[in-house]
């Protein structure tokens, strides 16, 4: 494998030590930890994208005018990097990350990044961060963050002239800390996350910013998660704070609502659709309001709910709680939502054929 692109690389003066990096990588958390080195590339309007490198992991120095701090222009992605039981590092479906980071980067008026760069710059950093890789125990994977932003120094409201596209990447082991123990659910009335012709498509920070709220709700109310309707007729369910949702209907049909252009098009969605039908399941996206998913559940239509994305993979939905009332969706991981979890995961970390072509090597 070459790089396309001629990415200087500086080595860490100063890298974590062997027995730190070992243990770091034996209960690393999410989210916690970050590795060596990062990835840094730079655009103006003048020299387009310019200077990629891989340098030491350090803070960013940043003007106090820097336009993201103050307007929000920033777009990232997650992603993984699996270590298979021969050693071999691979990513999953990179490509699709890359041309969903290039329709945020359009939505929130930023430079389109080439897909090549955006796989070299995660290439470049995994294979010389390569050892923070763990060893796929537990499911625990390299998670590798791309993000840009909007680092001119100007408070005007226009879109950046000067703009950073960095990746980082920090050993994860399971988001949720409960493992595979069902979630639960807060559901959101007083917030919605994304109104038609907004921003909830692109994976831009302030959807993540304005989740915190009801987030935080959610939690005063004993939920892991907070789930959001629709705006206009605060009806059908939409997503999770950071991850999209599944209903498993008795008659085995697998339903997720559809991009309407406030859901964000999840790369783990996209693939259980294409994985529904060798497995035996209908796929079908299409809209549930919140009184088909209570009715469904009382009726034993609905037989399980999963919430799932890069992140937290396939995760089951235990309990949906709302104001002054609770549904209880299973108290353990169903078998779809089980069998769909598997063959995923089997297939990001080496176990299963990956007919689809999915796994790009990574080292
Ligand atoms: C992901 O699943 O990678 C996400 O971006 C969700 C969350 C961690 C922000």
């Amino acid at each position: 494998m070459t790089l396309p692109y001629d990415i200087a690389v500086e080595q860490s003066a100063a890298p974590v030590s062997d027995e730190r990096r070992a243990e770091i990588l034996a209960d690393p958390g999410f989210g916690r930890y970050f590795t060596d080195h990062m990835f840094v590339a730079d655009w103006t309007p003048e020299q387009r994208w310019h200077a990629p490198r891989v340098t030491p992991y350090a803070p960013f120095s940043m003007d106090p005018a820097s336009s993201v701090l103050h307007y929000a222009q920033q777009i990232f992605e997650g992603m993984k990097a699996y270590r298979h039981p021969d050693g071999s590092i691979w990513a999953f479906r990179p490509e699709v990350n890359a041309v969903r980071f290039q329709r945020s980067a359009a939505r929130m008026a930023l430079p389109t990044l080439p897909e090549q760069l955006f796989i070299a710059a995660f290439e470049a950093l995994v294979r010389t961060d390569a050892e923070w890789v763990p060893d796929g125990g537990a499911e625990r994977s390299l998670y590798v963050r791309p993000f840009m932003f909007a680092s001119e120094v100007f408070l005007g409201v226009r879109p950046s002239q000067h703009v950073t596209f960095a990746v980082i990447a920090s050993p994860g082991g399971r988001y949720f800390p409960g493992g595979l123990k069902p979630v639960s659910i807060w559901l959101s009335e007083d917030y919605t996350r994304a109104a038609p012709g907004g921003t909830g498509d692109a994976k831009c920070g302030g959807n993540y910013a304005a989740s915190l709220l009801p987030q935080a709700e959610g939690i005063d109310n004993g939920c892991d998660q907070v789930v959001f309707l629709d705006a206009v007729n605060r009806r059908d369910v939409e997503e999770l704070g950071g991850m999209n949702i599944f209903f498993v209907h008795s008659d085995g049909t697998i339903v997720t609502p559809p991009l309407n252009g406030s859901i964000l098009e999840g790369v783990t969605r996209d693939s259980i659709l294409a994985l529904a039908d060798e497995l035996g399941y209908r796929a079908e996206e299409r809209s549930t309001s919140i009184d088909e998913w209570r009715e469904g559940v009382a009726s034993g239509d609905i037989e399980e709910v999963f919430a799932c994305g890069t992140a937290a993979v396939v995760t089951p939905v235990g309990v949906l709680k709302w104001r002054g009332g609770e549904l209880s969706c299973g108290d353990q991981a169903g078998k779809v939502t089980t069998v769909i979890r598997e063959r995923l995961v089997d297939i990001q970390f080496g176990r299963a054929d990956d007919r689809h072509g999915w796994l790009h090597r990574l080292v």
